[in-house]
């Protein structure tokens, strides 16, 4: 099992020794503060400022990475007259990148979306993701991974947002947070990016994006505080935009006041790759290392020291930060060094979090599953014969043995986004292996007339439809290809048995979808998407993932229906330098919040998610103990089929005009049998953020709670009267009696094993 052979092989990899007299930071038995202290007092000031500058490692920006450097994205060589080892960092959102090819053909597991991860509503499942690239990350020799993006989807044209996990901030918090969780228990650090509201690519390196600090508090920062609450992140990485007037590199209201000083954040701040204007101000803002493209705090930190510009304190005050977080994830005790990886057990997780994050947004008539005995498929588009399709940008992942099914070069004028990538899963193939008394023949799509004669000759169509997103630009519009509307549309109208499968990262418009039998999202799957698919398909796997975000009916829906220059590339001149975004049109209300205050409905709520079988809710109730209020609900699965529901927990504040995700559980209820669901609620959910105080504080009165499946799909609600009172952020309540105490955390991974039952 892959869990086992991670263990074992991080045994194997244990040094002997554990402090000497020379060397006492090598002391395990020491925390991690101690043993930065330690190490900082030995350090001569240039060995200190090594660590706050990291070099770009792709081969692009200096024709080969620097010596000692494994490629990636950043690179700190190592101190071997302290012992300190190299930093080795890559992006990893979702799997370990190879930048520009930067080390020829070498591949790795891609996961599927980080939407997918967050469609799942299960922590375990993304810790056991984070765990597995992480153990990747360790066997490759990386020891900092750029993974963790937790911006919230404010703009579902954000080409980015494959990487993000949807618009709440409980859901997305918990959800990176396990990831970070299980990355960090392979003793390789993780970030959480891009602190704060990079929530659309066009325009990232100069756009304005303007919200006042309660509105901020419970939403975007919110879904930041709980992640590193969760899982405790050694670096968060500071974003390229604007917020309120400052680059957020350069905001000592987001670093220093917030992050540092509210949060108590221990860990370091590192830059974007070329995120900084002005160094002096991202010094006294908090800033605590550079990245890769920028020259700020190389040279030019020696002449500000010189000049007295810059304490030495400072300096001291960034490096321990650093060190820190070195110590705390493990990365002297426990070094990342090759090793053999277990391709085999990776891409079976790959696989899991595909299966349980598909959303299975239409059935009717029942007609998924698909029986095995169906007696022909026809097979169409996307190049399903051959893959699935990923994202674009730092988080792509070249497939093992460093070639994909197909490599397309990206749409111009984004070409150094590219290639678009396609994992060599066909669904083609595993449809085949399901359904070995079928016959199942491929169409590609191309020629509309034969795929029609296809599906007309064939029980049941299933149709693959795609859209590419990338870092660096947005999509123009919410629309598939006209050429893919048009094929789906002729297809649905040759065979009633018509199953759509999408592979997107944003709420495309549907116009085909009263037409086709079952619509299935699979997000971009992964590289074990086209067995994940099949799976699905014919319901070896119950599809059990619910949407991460709001399916508006059309763009009028949003706070801002148009995106000004989406589609345009980055650094095009046609995007105004300074642009501000106005977040306060939504405030802290972002996608069902939103919808729910504008009394508008939906084409699919936040939440959502069909099954193969059914569920009943019981009547639930409401408790409060020990400051802990709980919601419990007994579920029960009334269908012939085992499957797993999220329950979930919504709640409308005194005086607020939209409800709020407050608490979620996902259950494994099986066939006929009941599941009782005890969800303890996030009281900051409960609370808002006193901006005087600087304290979540619950104003009290008559909170109104309701259980159900989806935003919109809920129970009655439960009126109850809650004293006013602070909110304790530590999950111990008897820490600090009388205030609304956080729920346990999730469980922490300490045995390098996957959680999550393969
Ligand atoms: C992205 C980051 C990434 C960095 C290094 C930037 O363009 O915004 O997410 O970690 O590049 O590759």
């Amino acid at each position: 099992m892959a869990g086992a052979i991670v263990l074992l092989a991080a045994l194997a990899v244990e040094p002997a020794s554990a402090g000497s007299p020379a060397r006492p930071w090598q002391d395990r038995s020491l925390c991690a503060d101690a043993r930065a202290d330690l190490l900082l007092a030995e350090m001569t000031l240039r060995e200190k400022l090594r660590l706050v500058h990291s070099d770009g490692a792709w081969a692009g920006a200096h024709g080969k990475p620097p010596a000692g450097a494994i490629g990636g994205a950043g690179f700190i060589p190592a101190n071997p007259r302290l012992g300190l080892p190299a930093i080795q960092e890559t992006d990893a959102g979702l799997g370990i990148a190879n930048p520009k090819n930067v080390r020829p053909g070498d591949g790795a597991t891609a996961l599927p979306s980080q939407q997918a991860i967050a469609a799942t509503w299960d922590p375990r499942i993304a810790e056991a993701a984070g765990a597995m690239i992480g153990d990747e990350a360790h066997r490759k020799g990386y020891n900092v991974l750029l993974a963790g993006g937790v911006n919230l989807q404010r703009e579902p044209r954000n080409g980015r947002n494959f990487e993000y996990p949807g618009e709440d901030p409980l859901l997305a918090g918990r959800i990176v947070g396990a990831t970070v969780r299980g990355i960090q228990a392979q003793h390789v650090l993780a970030t959480v990016k891009h602190y704060a509201l990079n929530a659309q690519e066009t325009g990232r390196l100069s756009l304005n994006a303007r919200i006042g600090e309660t509105a901020l508090r419970g939403s975007d920062l919110l879904a930041f505080e709980l992640a590193i609450e969760y899982g405790h992140p050694g670096a968060v990485m500071c974003a390229y935009n604007r917020v309120n007037g400052s680059f957020a590199c350069e905001s000592a209201t987001l670093i220093e006041r917030i992050l540092k000083g509210d949060w108590k954040y221990p860990g370091f701040v590192m830059s974007d790759w070329g995120a900084i204007a002005d160094g002096a101000k991202a010094i006294a803002a908090g800033l605590d290392q550079e990245s890769g493209e920028d020259t700020h705090f190389g040279a030019a930190l020696d002449q500000r020291i010189a000049a007295g510009g810059v304490a030495p304190d400072r300096i001291d005050a960034m490096v321990r930060r650093i060190l820190r977080s070195m110590f705390a994830a493990g990365l002297f005790d426990v070094p990342a060094s090759v090793r053999p990886i277990d391709v085999a057990g990776h891409l079976q997780v790959s696989r899991r979090v595909a299966e349980a994050g598909a959303v299975l947004l239409r059935n009717s008539n029942r007609l998924l599953p698909l029986s095995a005995r169906v007696s022909s498929i026809a097979v169409v588009g996307a190049h399903s014969d051959i893959g699935v399709i990923g994202g674009g940008g730092a988080a792509t992942v070249v497939p093992w043995g460093g070639r994909a099914a197909i490599a397309l070069p990206a749409p111009p004028p984004h070409a150094r986004w590219g290639p678009v990538m396609y994992y060599a899963s066909s669904p083609l193939r595993a449809i085949r292996a399901k359904a070995s008394a079928a016959r199942v023949d491929y169409a590609s799509g191309s020629d509309i007339a034969a795929a029609v004669a296809l599906a007309e000759r064939s029980e049941v169509a299933v149709v693959f439809v795609q859209q590419w997103a990338s870092e660096g630009f947005d999509l123009p519009d919410l629309e598939w290809s006209a050429h893919q509307n048009a094929l789906v549309t002729a297809v649905a109208a040759a065979n009633p048995n018509t199953v759509v499968v999408l592979q997107n990262s944003a709420p495309l418009n549907l116009p085909w979808l009263d037409q086709v039998g079952a619509v299935l999202e699979v997000w971009y799957p992964g590289a074990s998407g086209g067995e994940a698919i099949a799976n699905l398909l014919f319901g070896a796997v119950d599809p059990s993932g619910r949407l991460p975000f709001t399916w508006q009916r059309n763009e009028r829906q949003l706070p801002r229906p148009l995106l000004p220059y989406a589609g345009e590339p980055q650094g095009s001149a046609a995007i105004p330098a300074m642009q501000t975004i106005d977040y306060d049109i939504e405030g802290a209300d972002v996608g069902y919040r939103w919808f729910d205050r504008n009394r508008s409905a939906p084409l699919f709520p936040f939440g959502f998610g069909l099954s193969y079988t059914a569920f009943d809710y019981g009547a639930a109730s409401v408790s409060v103990a020990e400051g802990a209020v709980a919601t419990t609900v007994d579920i029960v699965n009334t269908g012939s089929r085992p499957g797993s529901e999220v329950v979930q927990v919504y709640v409308r504040v005194p005086g607020a005009k939209a409800r709020r995700l407050a608490g979620f559980q996902k259950v494994h209820v099986p066939a006929g049998g009941q599941v009782r669901a005890k969800v303890i609620v996030e009281p900051r959910l409960l609370a808002e953020f006193d901006a005087l105080e600087r304290r979540w504080v619950l104003a009290g009165g008559e909170y109104e709670f309701q259980v159900g499946r989806s935003a919109e799909d809920l129970q009655p609600a439960i009126a109850v009267e809650l004293p006013p009172g602070p909110v304790c952020t530590d999950p111990a309540p008897s820490a600090a009696p009388g205030c609304y105490a956080s729920p346990p955390r999730d469980r922490a991974v300490r045995d390098h094993s996957p959680a999550m039952p393969l």
